[in-house]
């Protein structure tokens, strides 16, 4: 079913609730619907925007095109080895949902992508990240409708050139072309959690469980704790309460997840700026096979932000979350100029401070 709505409220479809409208807002149920909406004269050569549940979004004001949103709900099986499962999602599920059902079913690969707000449809554009996972690790294949060919099709994941929260669907040439239908991604059913990012391994410690067989050999010389292995169940709750504990609940603080991207930078630079700053982090920056880049590194925007002295930076309703400096909150009625403030801000205080600049990761709308 398809559902035209004019003038409609767009704060269902930005988690940082801001009030916008958009001149025409489309409903879809089903990927044989788009044909139809973008042969529609209230739709045809319209600019317009699709949108998942609008996670990234920061819409400044409104949205004078069609804004269109899909509901294409499902998850087939398709095909299975000894150690992997595929299956094929579509684009309308709730990301989380699909972290549940996995981990309940004992399918690894995304319990690291757990919590993250938004739509399946979405984590393909973006190539979603977090506790040392990205989407693109566990997907196969992307199916798009091509509004230009009006035909849909499938390309497969070295196709969707995926970086650092970023793919072809946010290429200038393609986002306004491909519309994406549903995933499919290899999860697998054998092997080892990954869990070497950041305190996953000390969160683990804490609820109780093992890391390792070395670990429990070495922690023999000690009284044995009582230890419990790994689960996949239990690498999910951890990761939630992890995220629980630093990222604010957008029913709570409308927010946006990550605001900025961690900025990248030289190494020679980075050397530089930790002989001033010494406790200034930094992470490898990975290319497509893995392999650490020699040239460059990233630095967590979030401690930039808090050691620019941004920590409880606010203007009128917008402000920046004090556990997590890279998340800008909406404290209760933030207008979009407030948060668009407030990020000016930001970046001339970080770049004043370190001469480095922040780059958005949220897309202004
Ligand atoms: N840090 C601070 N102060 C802060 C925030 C971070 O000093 O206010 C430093 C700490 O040293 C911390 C380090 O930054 O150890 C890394 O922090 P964190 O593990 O929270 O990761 P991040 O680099 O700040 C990225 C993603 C998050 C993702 C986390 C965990 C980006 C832009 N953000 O944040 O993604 O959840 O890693 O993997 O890459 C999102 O995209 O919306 C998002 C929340």
């Amino acid at each position: 079913m398809i559902r035209f709505t004019e003038n409609a409220s767009l704060l269902p479809y930005n988690t940082f609730g801001l009030k916008a409208q958009a001149a025409l807002l489309v409903e879809y149920d089903h990927e044989d619907d788009l044909p139809h909406i973008f042969q529609d004269p209230r739709v045809k050569g319209k600019p317009f925007l699709h949108v998942g549940q609008g996670s990234n979004l920061l819409f400044t004001a409104d949205y004078p095109g069609v804004i269109l949103h899909g509901n294409i709900k499902g998850i087939k099986f398709q095909g299975t080895t000894d150690d992997e499962q595929m299956v094929e999602i579509g684009a309308g599920e709730t990301w989380d949902s699909i972290c549940d059902w996995a981990a309940i079913r004992g399918f690894m690969g995304i319990e690291n992508l757990s919590g993250i707000p938004g739509e399946v449809g979405a984590a393909a554009v973006q190539n979603i990240g977090a506790y040392g996972a990205e989407f693109k690790d566990v997907c196969v294949a992307v199916a798009v409708y091509d509004v230009v060919q009006n035909k849909h099709f499938i390309i497969g994941v070295e196709e969707c050139r995926y970086g650092y929260r970023t793919s072809i669907f946010k290429d200038p040439e393609f986002k306004s072309r491909f519309i994406v239908t549903s995933v499919l991604l290899r999860l697998r059913t054998k092997g080892l959690f990954n869990i070497e990012y950041g305190n996953i391994k000390a969160a683990l410690l804490e609820r109780g469980y093992s890391l390792q067989q070395k670990d429990q050999h070495t922690s023999r010389r000690k009284p044995a704790p009582v230890t419990r292995p790994i689960t996949l169940t239990a690498m999910r709750e951890t990761i939630l309460a992890i995220r629980s504990a630093k990222l604010p609940d957008p029913a709570v603080y409308g927010n946006a997840g990550s605001f900025f991207k961690n900025p990248v930078v030289r190494i020679l630079k980075y050397r530089a700026l930790s002989s001033q700053y010494p406790n200034m982090p930094c992470y490898q920056v990975l290319n497509a096979k893995g392999e650490a880049d020699p040239e460059w590194v990233k630095i967590p925007a979030g401690w930039l932000i808090e050691h620019s002295g941004c920590t409880s930076r606010r203007v009128g309703d917008a402000a920046v979350y004090p556990k997590q400096c890279l998340v800008l909150v909406n404290m209760g009625k933030a207008k979009a100029e407030e948060v668009v403030q407030l990020s000016r801000i930001i970046v001339e205080t970080v770049k004043d401070r370190f001469d480095v600049q922040l780059e958005p990761e949220v897309n202004f709308i």
